[in-house]
């Protein structure tokens, strides 16, 4: 059974001290599994609004968790949930917060210019040598590292929603990051409980590389009228093993997200542009705004 648990300081790990930026649905995730594995976690966001809305993510997934692990005993659940807030900070000061972090990750806006603005103020503040890291699904990091100057320790940390159960970290390596940075991430990542795996910096690392054109091919095989999307997902989850079928993935990642991503892509010209070519049946939804699960319609119906 997995309890909390805290790390003595080893010579090859040293981030014991962590800072978030972002307190959303990848923020408030990477915080707790953070929290939850005996790191001092601090988790930052704009306003005190933003900041009560990832400690309620937080709060109902620690609970989620703890039930999950100590099913039978209830005092084990409340010292499971109290311990993981024990490690957890939070602010609005994105300088105060960096002032003394071995690591910092952002989780904000997937804007290009966004991120590497936050990255130029805190390359400023934060110590000689703290490590930056970026959840980025889609923008490049070498591109977001150049705000800093510090691309040695400049790194990928891409994390997968719901973080909490999710066991898979992917750390990208841009041609500058140093091999110190990118061992101390995959220690990170391993005292989070994750199972880390290496990419170098390229459009959608591994996972999202291979997933986006998976789905968007699904679109257009139902568009072309050779199968509906129903019957799609059946086949790939009894035929190919799939968990969800490429269109519940697609309304569970989000329909605006997919065509950002693809989009994006295609104008970054690194990858086959066949691959990502639009669709009409993707742009009718996202300018109806059926987004997916979060707008309650996308391929499918939710109430
Ligand atoms: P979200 O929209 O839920 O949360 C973003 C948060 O960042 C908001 O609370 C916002 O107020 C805050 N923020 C904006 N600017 C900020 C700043 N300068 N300083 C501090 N906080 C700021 O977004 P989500 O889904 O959590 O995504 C965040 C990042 O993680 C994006 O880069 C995204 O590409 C990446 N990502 C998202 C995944 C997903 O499935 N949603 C999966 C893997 C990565």
């Amino acid at each position: 059974s997995r309890s909390i648990r805290s790390f003595s300081t080893s010579p090859s790990f040293s981030i014991q001290k962590i800072t978030i930026y972002g307190a959303g649905l990848m923020g408030a995730g990477i915080t707790q599994v953070a929290a939850q594995n005996g790191l001092n976690v601090t988790m930052v966001d704009v306003s005190d609004e933003a900041v009560q809305k990832g400690k309620k993510i937080i709060d109902a997934s620690l609970t989620r968790v703890a039930k999950r692990i100590h099913k039978d005993d209830e005092k084990k659940r409340t010292e499971f949930v109290e311990n993981a807030w024990k490690n957890i900070s939070t602010s609005t000061d994105s300088s105060a917060a960096a002032v003394d972090a071995d690591l910092l990750v952002e989780a904000i806006v997937e804007k290009m210019d966004v991120k590497q603005k936050l990255f130029s103020q805190l390359d400023k503040i934060a110590k000689k040598s703290a490590i930056f890291a970026s959840n980025t699904s889609s923008l490049t990091i070498s591109e977001i590292a150049k705000a800093t100057s510090r691309e040695e320790n400049f790194a990928g940390l891409h994390f997968f929603n719901p973080v909490p159960q999710m066991k898979l970290v992917e750390v990208i390596r841009t041609d500058k990051t140093s091999n110190d940075t990118y061992e101390k991430l995959m220690d990170v990542t391993k005292k989070m409980q994750k199972t880390p795996v290496t990419c170098k910096d390229t459009p959608g690392f591994i996972v999202n590389r291979l997933l986006v054109p998976y789905i968007l091919e699904s679109i257009r095989l139902v568009e072309r009228g050779e199968a509906t999307h129903e019957d799609v997902d059946t086949a790939m989850k009894l035929g190919a093993g799939m968990p969800m079928g490429p269109f519940e993935l697609a309304d569970f990642v989000g329909l605006y997200t997919l065509k950002f991503i693809a989009d994006g892509w295609r104008q970054g010209g690194k990858i086959d542009a066949h691959l990502v070519a639009p669709i009409k049946t993707l742009d009718d939804l996202v300018a109806r705004n059926h987004l997916g699960r979060k707008t309650g319609k996308g391929f499918y119906s939710y109430s």
